[in-house]
Protein backbone atom coordinates (compact mmCIF):
# COMPACT_ATOMS: atom_id res chain seq x y z
CA UNK A 1 0.00 0.00 0.00
CA UNK A 2 0.83 3.59 -0.55
CA UNK A 3 0.52 6.40 1.64
CA UNK A 4 0.44 9.92 -0.26
CA UNK A 5 -1.22 13.27 0.57
CA UNK A 6 -2.54 15.61 -2.49
CA UNK A 7 -2.17 19.35 -2.65
CA UNK A 8 -1.79 21.99 -5.51
CA UNK A 9 1.38 22.16 -6.68
CA UNK A 10 4.18 25.10 -6.45
CA UNK A 11 6.77 26.71 -8.63
CA UNK A 12 9.35 24.85 -7.11
CA UNK A 13 7.76 21.31 -8.18
CA UNK A 14 8.01 22.22 -12.05
CA UNK A 15 11.34 20.03 -11.88
CA UNK A 16 9.50 17.71 -10.73
CA UNK A 17 6.83 17.89 -12.85
CA UNK A 18 8.88 16.98 -15.94
CA UNK A 19 10.60 14.25 -14.56
CA UNK A 20 7.28 12.75 -14.48
CA UNK A 21 5.98 13.89 -17.65
CA UNK A 22 9.02 12.56 -19.23
CA UNK A 23 9.47 9.05 -17.80
CA UNK A 24 6.37 7.77 -18.03
CA UNK A 25 3.99 9.38 -20.86
CA UNK A 26 4.86 8.78 -24.08
CA UNK A 27 5.61 12.15 -25.56
CA UNK A 28 7.05 15.02 -27.57
CA UNK A 29 6.96 17.44 -25.45
CA UNK A 30 10.15 19.21 -24.63
CA UNK A 31 10.62 20.59 -21.04
CA UNK A 32 9.97 24.06 -22.24
CA UNK A 33 6.69 23.14 -23.26
CA UNK A 34 5.90 21.42 -20.02
CA UNK A 35 6.51 24.58 -17.98
CA UNK A 36 4.15 26.69 -20.37
CA UNK A 37 1.73 24.16 -19.67
CA UNK A 38 1.98 24.90 -16.19
CA UNK A 39 2.88 28.37 -15.98
CA UNK A 40 -0.44 28.77 -18.01
CA UNK A 41 -2.51 26.68 -16.06
CA UNK A 42 -0.33 26.24 -12.85
CA UNK A 43 -4.30 26.90 -10.48
CA UNK A 44 -5.26 23.61 -11.92
CA UNK A 45 -2.04 21.35 -11.65
CA UNK A 46 -2.01 18.72 -8.56
CA UNK A 47 0.99 16.35 -6.70
CA UNK A 48 0.79 13.51 -4.98
CA UNK A 49 3.74 13.31 -2.47
CA UNK A 50 4.92 9.91 -0.31
CA UNK A 51 7.14 10.41 2.87
CA UNK A 52 10.58 9.32 2.19
CA UNK A 53 12.49 7.54 5.19
CA UNK A 54 14.35 10.68 5.84
CA UNK A 55 10.85 12.58 6.70
CA UNK A 56 10.66 14.30 3.36
CA UNK A 57 8.53 14.35 0.54
CA UNK A 58 8.73 12.75 -2.52
CA UNK A 59 6.32 13.46 -5.34
CA UNK A 60 5.24 10.54 -7.41
CA UNK A 61 2.40 12.05 -9.51
CA UNK A 62 0.85 15.28 -10.98
CA UNK A 63 -2.21 15.41 -12.55
CA UNK A 64 -2.32 18.55 -15.09
CA UNK A 65 -5.33 20.36 -16.08
CA UNK A 66 -6.60 23.63 -17.51
CA UNK A 67 -9.28 25.50 -19.12
CA UNK A 68 -10.13 25.12 -22.80
CA UNK A 69 -12.52 27.13 -24.07
CA UNK A 70 -15.98 26.65 -21.79
CA UNK A 71 -14.74 23.32 -20.09
CA UNK A 72 -12.02 21.70 -18.04
CA UNK A 73 -9.06 19.47 -19.88
CA UNK A 74 -6.65 17.10 -18.85
CA UNK A 75 -3.45 18.15 -20.46
CA UNK A 76 -1.49 15.37 -18.71
CA UNK A 77 -1.46 12.75 -15.93
CA UNK A 78 1.49 10.84 -14.74
CA UNK A 79 2.15 8.29 -11.65
CA UNK A 80 5.37 6.97 -11.28
CA UNK A 81 6.05 3.23 -12.57
CA UNK A 82 6.55 2.08 -8.49
CA UNK A 83 3.62 3.65 -7.47
CA UNK A 84 1.17 3.29 -10.12
CA UNK A 85 -2.35 0.70 -9.61
CA UNK A 86 -2.65 2.31 -5.81
CA UNK A 87 -4.80 4.87 -6.33
CA UNK A 88 -2.89 7.51 -6.62
CA UNK A 89 -4.16 8.68 -10.06
CA UNK A 90 -7.87 8.53 -8.99
CA UNK A 91 -7.58 10.53 -6.68
CA UNK A 92 -5.48 13.29 -8.59
CA UNK A 93 -8.42 12.65 -11.17
CA UNK A 94 -11.32 12.88 -8.75
CA UNK A 95 -8.94 16.61 -6.77
CA UNK A 96 -9.19 18.16 -10.25
CA UNK A 97 -12.29 17.01 -10.83
CA UNK A 98 -13.43 18.73 -7.72
CA UNK A 99 -11.89 21.87 -8.30
CA UNK A 100 -13.01 22.32 -12.25
CA UNK A 101 -16.73 21.76 -10.20
CA UNK A 102 -15.96 24.75 -8.11
CA UNK A 103 -15.39 27.09 -10.54
CA UNK A 104 -18.55 26.00 -12.29
CA UNK A 105 -17.23 23.77 -15.17
CA UNK A 106 -19.54 20.55 -15.80
CA UNK A 107 -17.50 19.31 -19.05
CA UNK A 108 -13.64 17.53 -18.76
CA UNK A 109 -12.33 16.47 -21.84
CA UNK A 110 -8.82 14.57 -22.83
CA UNK A 111 -6.60 13.05 -25.35
CA UNK A 112 -5.33 9.67 -24.93
CA UNK A 113 -3.21 7.68 -27.64
CA UNK A 114 -5.14 5.02 -29.29
CA UNK A 115 -2.62 2.40 -28.12
CA UNK A 116 -2.57 3.64 -24.37
CA UNK A 117 -5.05 1.20 -23.15
CA UNK A 118 -3.79 1.10 -19.97
CA UNK A 119 -4.83 4.94 -19.66
CA UNK A 120 -7.90 4.03 -21.59
CA UNK A 121 -9.05 1.09 -19.30
CA UNK A 122 -8.19 4.13 -16.30
CA UNK A 123 -10.24 6.75 -17.97
CA UNK A 124 -13.36 3.94 -18.55
CA UNK A 125 -12.86 3.25 -15.15
CA UNK A 126 -12.95 6.69 -13.88
CA UNK A 127 -16.83 7.35 -16.25
CA UNK A 128 -14.77 9.21 -19.17
CA UNK A 129 -16.42 7.75 -22.70
CA UNK A 130 -14.63 8.05 -26.03
CA UNK A 131 -16.08 10.84 -27.80
CA UNK A 132 -14.57 11.23 -31.50
CA UNK A 133 -11.46 10.14 -32.54
CA UNK A 134 -8.37 12.34 -34.23
CA UNK A 135 -6.00 11.18 -37.24
CA UNK A 136 -2.42 11.84 -36.24
CA UNK A 137 -2.73 13.84 -33.35
CA UNK A 138 0.73 12.98 -31.99
CA UNK A 139 4.02 14.14 -33.53
CA UNK A 140 4.69 10.45 -34.50
CA UNK A 141 1.39 10.59 -36.44
CA UNK A 142 -0.19 8.22 -33.63
CA UNK A 143 -4.66 8.83 -33.28
CA UNK A 144 -6.27 10.29 -30.38
CA UNK A 145 -9.39 9.45 -28.89
CA UNK A 146 -10.68 12.47 -27.45
CA UNK A 147 -12.71 11.37 -24.12
CA UNK A 148 -15.14 13.51 -21.75
CA UNK A 149 -17.31 13.34 -18.91
CA UNK A 150 -19.94 15.54 -17.58
CA UNK A 151 -19.09 16.08 -13.61
C1 LIG B 1 -2.82 6.13 -16.25
C2 LIG B 1 -2.20 6.34 -14.86
C3 LIG B 1 -2.11 7.84 -14.57
C4 LIG B 1 -3.14 5.68 -13.82
O1 LIG B 1 -2.63 5.97 -12.52
P1 LIG B 1 -2.69 4.90 -11.35
O2 LIG B 1 -2.35 5.59 -10.08
O3 LIG B 1 -1.87 3.71 -11.70
O4 LIG B 1 -4.23 4.50 -11.40
P2 LIG B 1 -5.14 3.95 -10.18
O5 LIG B 1 -4.34 3.07 -9.29
O6 LIG B 1 -5.82 5.10 -9.54
O7 LIG B 1 -6.17 3.06 -11.02
C5 LIG B 1 -7.58 3.20 -10.95
C6 LIG B 1 -8.20 2.14 -11.85
O8 LIG B 1 -7.87 2.40 -13.23
C7 LIG B 1 -7.67 1.15 -13.92
N1 LIG B 1 -6.25 1.03 -14.33
C8 LIG B 1 -5.20 1.77 -13.89
N2 LIG B 1 -4.06 1.35 -14.48
C9 LIG B 1 -4.40 0.33 -15.29
C10 LIG B 1 -3.65 -0.55 -16.13
N3 LIG B 1 -2.31 -0.42 -16.27
N4 LIG B 1 -4.31 -1.51 -16.81
C11 LIG B 1 -5.64 -1.66 -16.69
N5 LIG B 1 -6.42 -0.87 -15.87
C12 LIG B 1 -5.80 0.10 -15.19
C13 LIG B 1 -7.99 0.05 -12.91
O9 LIG B 1 -9.36 -0.25 -13.02
C14 LIG B 1 -7.68 0.72 -11.58
O10 LIG B 1 -8.36 0.16 -10.49
P3 LIG B 1 -7.76 -1.20 -9.80
O11 LIG B 1 -6.28 -1.02 -9.64
O12 LIG B 1 -8.51 -1.26 -8.50
O13 LIG B 1 -8.10 -2.31 -10.75
C15 LIG B 1 -0.82 5.65 -14.74
O14 LIG B 1 -0.94 4.31 -15.16
C16 LIG B 1 0.28 6.33 -15.55
O15 LIG B 1 0.95 7.24 -15.08
N6 LIG B 1 0.47 5.85 -16.79
C17 LIG B 1 1.55 6.39 -17.64
C18 LIG B 1 1.25 7.79 -18.11
C19 LIG B 1 0.01 7.86 -18.98
O16 LIG B 1 -0.26 6.99 -19.82
N7 LIG B 1 -0.76 8.91 -18.74
C20 LIG B 1 -1.98 9.17 -19.49
C21 LIG B 1 -1.60 9.90 -20.73
S1 LIG B 1 -3.08 10.43 -21.56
Amino acid sequence: MVTFTLRKARDADLPEIIRLWKRNIKTANTSEDIAEFFHSSNYFFFVAASRTAEGGEQLIGFVGGSIRGSHGHISGIAVDREYQRSGVGNALIRLLERELRAQSFDLVTLEVRKSNRSAIHFYEMLDYRPSYLIRAYYADGEDAYVFAKKI
